[in-house]
């Protein structure tokens, strides 16, 4: 079952897979009021489902762990900080655990992070052009995740220190606006 909290953002560069919680919970409607939807999907009818009520016409299945990169720690550690880089994609994603675990932060209206610890049967539903950031959980280091896409999946990430804006960035920004 889905944790969701505010970060405590003390993380460093060496421990940013660790629960890094402040204590401040946050409830699954503040995460809705910044357009980020969690449901609990316990079968694959149900995700399929879902897909089809949203038009989510593709998927993939990503693995993520060290084995999945041949042991090669160094190819591991830069996909780890590559996730870990604040980021916003064009288009919607769901990501739905299938096994193992993970840390999505996400922005809230004052720019502070939220982080949602996602486990098995948990999805989440991001709004294309809002900020967040991934990574595994120190307890586990593995995720197995099912990533949908609306049409051809968008890998672009575009990163927060870029500065760059978009049209999916600009409606997500007025959407939340009070
Ligand atoms: C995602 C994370 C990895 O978009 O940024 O799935
Ligand atoms: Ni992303």
């Amino acid at each position: 079952m889905v944790e969701v909290y505010y970060h405590d953002n003390k993380d460093t560069l060496e421990d940013f897979t660790q629960a890094h919680n402040s204590g401040e919970s946050v409830s699954l409607e503040k995460l809705a009021e910044i357009g980020v939807f969690y449901k609990c999907v316990t079968n694959m009818n149900d995700l399929n489902e879902l897909a089809k009520q949203r038009n989510y016409k593709n998927r993939d299945v990503v693995n993520l762990n060290l084995e999945a990169f041949n042991n090669d720690l160094e190819a591991y550690n830069a996909k780890m900080q590559q996730f870990y880089k604040e980021h916003y994609h064009e288009d919607e994603e769901i990501r739905y655990i299938v096994d193992g675990e993970g840390y999505f932060d996400v922005r809230d209206k004052q720019d502070r992070w939220i982080r949602a610890k996602l486990s098995p049967n948990d999805l989440l539903i991001l709004p294309a052009g809002i900020y967040h950031r991934f990574t595994l959980t120190d307890e586990l280091k593995q995720v197995t995740a099912v990533r949908l896409f609306k049409d051809e999946p968008k890998w672009e990430a575009i990163n927060r220190d870029t500065g760059r804006e978009s049209d999916a960035r600009k409606a997500y920004t007025e959407s939340i606006a009070v």
